[in-house]
């Protein structure tokens, strides 16, 4: 147990001492005189003012940021495939090779649509982060694919700009559901083969981190669409992992909890900021637990499962959120990961491998999410 405390720890160092650099970095980085940093998220984001954005890698995470470029042949049983729809959004396809061979001898099978997260304003669904997390996903799971959403990165796009992303995708399930032509020549043939092996009445919405509010959020949205709109796509279930739940006043396990690989408090503040509606602070319907379900007291809300992590920055909030939905009447079942494992620990994948009790925690989650699905 020792020696696997100090794995964790040691990435958490390696995190640090990474943003430490790129602050120093920072000073030396402005060519031009005019141009000076106005806000700035360590490591991870900058705002010039003459209002460009510029997006970093935190030194030392490069292994997570690194882009998985699409593959046609299958590894670990999946391949994986970027898609222009005509939906104003691009998406990335996880598609099990089994699905495929066994196809048209086997029943039809749920859709994951994966909101990712980065508090709004940053990381890829290309990202290595996501990759070696959902690609054994996709083969893990009894389901047709795996679909994650390219969102609009805020603060360029702010919400409700991912909301839309997330309900365009729904729309493009349903154009692909309902209509054979609808879809770009290019990828004509996957999307055939998609078509004929998805269950359209069974998808379920998936999400880390912000993409959790989003999975929250995307739902709601579908919920107010009028009856018929998403036909033949329904919403089966929601599965928040993670999800950045979080008040103006901080809560006490953002007090009390250390800073972890992929949260920190300033990252909590400063992308939320960034990431909401110009004027909107986090108590609002997109982060405050309670507001959040507030606004859906009168929406149809499909089950959920809401997964939270006891060393999380934010394990109180997302609690707090499970059990407001419950007291709302909603169907939300919380699993708490218990130990030493914080925010995302799932996404870590160096830690998946080298620290026992991630890897546990990560096969736990893994199973908890397969049951979810399986039984909706
Ligand atoms: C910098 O600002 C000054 C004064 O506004 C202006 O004259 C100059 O052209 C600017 N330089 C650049 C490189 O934009
Ligand atoms: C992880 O799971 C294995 C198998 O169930 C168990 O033997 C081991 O004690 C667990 N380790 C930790 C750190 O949880």
């Amino acid at each position: 147990m020792a020696e696997m405390g100090f794995e964790r720890s040691w990435y958490s160092f390696v995190l640090l001492a990474s943003l430490v650099l790129a602050t120093a970095e920072l000073a030396t980085a402005q060519t031009s005189p005019n141009r000076t940093v106005v806000e700035e998220v360590t490591g991870w984001l900058r705002i010039y003012s003459d209002g460009t954005v510029e997006r970093l890698t935190p030194p030392g995470a490069e292994a997570f940021t690194a882009i998985v470029p699409p593959y046609k042949n299958p590894r670990g049983g999946v391949t994986v495939h970027d898609i222009t729809t005509d939906r104003g959004i691009d998406v990335r396809l996880y598609l099990p090779a089994a699905a495929a061979a066994k196809a048209p001898h086997r029943r039809r099978r749920p859709v994951l649509l994966h909101l990712h997260g980065g508090g709004f304003c940053v990381t890829r669904p290309s990202w290595a982060i996501y990759h070696n997390f959902y690609a054994p996903l996709a083969a893990e799971l009894d389901v047709a694919g795996i679909v994650s959403v390219y969102l609009p990165l805020a603060p360029e796009h702010r919400l409700p700009a991912a909301i839309d992303a997330g309900h365009a995708a729904l729309l493009w399930f349903r154009d692909v559901a309902r209509s054979r032509n609808v879809y770009g020549a290019a990828h004509s043939a996957l999307v055939r083969h998609f078509r004929r092996t998805a269950d359209f009445s069974r998808v379920f919405l998936i999400g880390d981190s912000s993409g959790g509010n989003l999975v929250h959020l995307v739902a709601a949205r579908a919920g107010e669409d009028k009856p018929g709109v998403l036909h033949p796509v329904r919403l089966a279930g929601g599965v928040l992992l993670h999800p950045g739940f979080a008040r103006e006043q901080k809560s006490r396990s953002e007090l009390e909890n250390p800073p972890s690989m992929f949260l920190a408090p300033e990252m909590i503040e400063k992308l939320l900021a960034l990431g909401l509606p110009m004027g909107v602070n986090r108590d609002s319907p997109y982060t405050s637990p309670e507001l959040a379900t507030k606004a859906v007291a009168h929406v149809r809300m499909p089950p959920l499962l809401l997964m939270a992590a006891e060393k999380d920055l934010l394990h109180d909030p997302q609690v707090d959120y499970g059990k407001a939905m419950e007291h709302a009447g909603k169907k939300v079942t919380t699993v708490v990961s218990r130990g030493d494992v914080a925010h995302v620990f799932y996404l870590n994948f160096f830690a998946v491998k080298t620290d026992q009790l991630t890897a546990n925690r990560t096969k736990e989650l893994v199973h908890t999410i397969k049951c979810f699905i399986d039984q909706h």
